[in-house]
């Protein structure tokens, strides 16, 4: 029985090339469990691995999907068994080792977490690794004392993946959301998912002048790294905290130490791909709990696997507003 999947192959130019094939079960990897993919989506990450790259994939042919929900169809490892509802993310799936864009993926139990409860496959996917590390992110702030009610938290590259779950999180927990998009035309979808402020990106994007300006920001969840986070770190309150998720904006930090010296800002970074399995059933679990299911259906945009070459060349231009979620059974 073959299957479809997305399969990204490198010409002797050193071009790749993606389209969708049928591929059968022997030509996937070895590993404990087989699962039945039922959706996937669509991350920054993806963009890259199905176009030219980007120095993560290491071997062609090769089938993308950073992350995936489905159902478990075999297993030799006792942690799961056939019916069981499962999800991946990180572990450098879709990278290093064959991902979510296929109708079965074959993966490392340690890899999987079980379906949270309260979410069906496509919402965890809907969510995906954006939403997850959004989830981390917002619990890295609380554990450095974010509270509701201490003020403005700031939300960079707001209309993206990370961006849109972060705003729609800390709206839900009661915290006032400050959303900086590039995007005005986005500025309705911002408000439905809980922004109360709209930051135009050209009033942060310029590089620090100053090392310290008026202290604003009560936290921040910072997807577009680069120029805007260092202009962030001398707005942000008295030992309050950003947590960098991304590099949107590029990788470059051009900063002074002087916020943390004289603010004692603290910069938290924040890894989704190894996060431990305790911290990744806290994070689901908190996001079955905290994100609003209306306001995580809008922003779903669904799409089938031939719609992923268009749409990995549009996230990596920043064109894709909010969670693209692929059924790669359609
Ligand atoms: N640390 C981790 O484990 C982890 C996990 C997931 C993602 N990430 C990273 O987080 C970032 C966001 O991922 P995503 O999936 O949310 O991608 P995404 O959906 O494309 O969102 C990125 C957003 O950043 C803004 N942006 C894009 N280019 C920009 C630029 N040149 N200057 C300023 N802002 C820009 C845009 O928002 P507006 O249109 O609203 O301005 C865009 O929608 C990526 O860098 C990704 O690699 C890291």
């Amino acid at each position: 029985m073959t299957f479809k999947a997305l399969v990204v192959e490198k010409d002797e130019s050193g071009k790749t090339h993606a389209a969708v094939q049928e591929i059968s079960e022997d030509q996937l990897p070895e590993a404990e469990v087989t699962v039945a993919v039922e959706y996937s989506t669509v991350n920054y990450k993806d963009g890259l691995c199905i176009g030219p790259g980007g120095g993560l994939v290491r071997r062609y042919p090769h089938v993308p999907g950073i992350d995936f929900a489905g159902t478990v169809e075999a297993s030799s490892d006792p942690r799961y068994k056939q019916g069981d509802k499962v999800v991946l993310t990180g572990w450098r799936v879709g990278e290093a080792h064959w991902g979510g864009y296929a109708g079965k993926a074959r993966v490392r139990a340690d890899w999987l977490v079980p379906l949270p409860e309260g979410l069906s496959t496509r919402q965890a996917m809907a969510v995906g690794t954006a939403g997850f590390t959004a989830m981390l992110a917002v619990m890295a702030l609380e554990a450095h004392g974010l509270r509701p009610g201490d003020g403005p938290v700031l939300v960079t590259g707001a209309a993206g993946g990370v961006g849109s779950v972060a705003v729609a999180l800390l709206a839900k927990l009661g915290h006032e959301v400050a959303a900086v998009t590039g995007r005005p035309e986005t500025e309705a979808y911002l408000r439905g998912l809980g922004a109360s402020r709209i930051v135009p990106r050209a009033e942060l994007a310029e590089t620090v002048k100053r090392p310290l300006e008026s202290e604003t920001w009560a936290g921040c969840i910072d997807a577009v790294g680069g120029a805007m986070l260092a202009r962030v770190l001398g707005q942000m309150k008295y030992r309050a905290s950003v947590a960098a998720v991304g590099l949107a904006g590029g990788a470059a930090l051009p900063a002074t130490v002087v916020p943390f010296l004289l603010r004692g800002v603290n910069l938290l970074g924040i890894d989704s791909v190894l996060q431990p399995y305790a911290n990744r059933i806290a994070a689901w679990e908190r996001i079955a709990r905290d994100l609003p299911m209306e306001k995580l259906e809008a922003m779903i945009q669904p799409a089938t696997l031939e719609d992923l070459p268009r749409l990995g060349a549009e996230i990596l231009n920043g064109q894709v507003k909010g969670r693209v979620v692929v059924d790669v059974r359609a």
